[in-house]
């Protein structure tokens, strides 16, 4: 696991940026798994203007988005599709037919449907990189606390603390979806590399456990600990309730100077 610390917001989304861009040059076929959230914003914003200003090539990238509501046509102006939508898709030159997205309008073959997503997944050949945020209860996905931790894509019901979370999103008269579905943990933990990004005091409990607590299914960030190539990538608000947040600079300086590779 790699801790990258970086000053504020904007300095970590351009870290996260370029992660993914040197990834996107060194395989113009990756398989990125996609996440959604206010945190991913500005990464979306720079790659697009890698995309525009550098000519960063997306034509052959395909993607898997992590999670939608349930009960969101595509459209919705709360949908995750539509969020990826207008924040990324338009902005960069994906080819369509090589975007994947859980679909929310199923209303039956729930278990059939998320399965077709698993192995969709696989006949890809499997997620190369893997983007994700984190909950403030500790979620990935929206595998909330208790999930198995060798969950797969199923329908998830959201927990009180996420309903709050994301009432923001939705207007007053709105009714916020109680259902998702979610790539599940063990799906998450067979991507080949994964980046987890957070911002801002609100997710410092979260990364802390995550980080530095025990593996448990009650802060699902957690079985992050299991996977060979994690990099979380922090502001420092974020990684302010870290304890070993000056080893981890350490880290940082030996890995420049031995593996740099491993750096964006
Ligand atoms: C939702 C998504 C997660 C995301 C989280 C944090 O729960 N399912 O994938 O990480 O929100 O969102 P934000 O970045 O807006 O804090």
């Amino acid at each position: 696991m790699l801790v990258v610390l970086k000053r504020d917001y904007s300095d970590l989304a351009r870290e996260a940026a370029s992660f993914i861009a040197k990834a996107v040059r060194a395989n113009p076929s990756l398989r990125l798994g996609l996440a959604t959230g206010t945190t991913m914003l500005g990464m979306y914003q720079e790659l697009a203007r890698r995309h525009q200003q550098e000519g960063l090539d997306f034509s052959r990238i395909v993607t898997f988005s992590l999670d939608e509501y349930l009960g969101l046509k595509s459209d919705h102006p709360r949908s995750f599709r539509r969020f990826m939508q207008e924040n990324f898709f338009s902005r960069v030159n994906m080819d369509p037919r090589n975007i994947h997205f859980p679909d929310g309008t199923i209303t039956d073959a729930y278990d059939e449907y998320c399965a077709s997503y698993e192995q969709a997944i696989r006949a890809a050949g499997g997620i190369d990189l893997q983007v994700l945020g984190i909950g403030r209860n500790g979620h990935i996905g929206f595998n909330e606390p208790t999930s198995s931790l060798a969950s797969r894509t199923r329908l998830k019901v959201l927990s009180p603390e996420t309903l709050d979370d994301n009432r923001k999103f939705f207007g007053p008269g709105e009714t916020v979806p109680r259902c998702a579905i979610t790539m599940g943990i063990g799906t998450i933990l067979e991507s080949r590399r994964i980046i987890l990004l957070a911002t801002g005091l609100a997710k410092a409990g979260a990364i802390a456990a995550a980080i530095e607590g025990p593996v448990t299914a009650s802060v699902t960030a957690s079985a992050l600990q299991l996977h060979p190539d994690v990099t979380f990538i922090l502001d420092e608000e974020a990684a302010s309730r870290l304890k070993q947040k000056e080893y981890y600079r350490q880290v940082l300086e030996m890995t420049a100077i031995l593996v740099p590779s491993r750096l964006s």
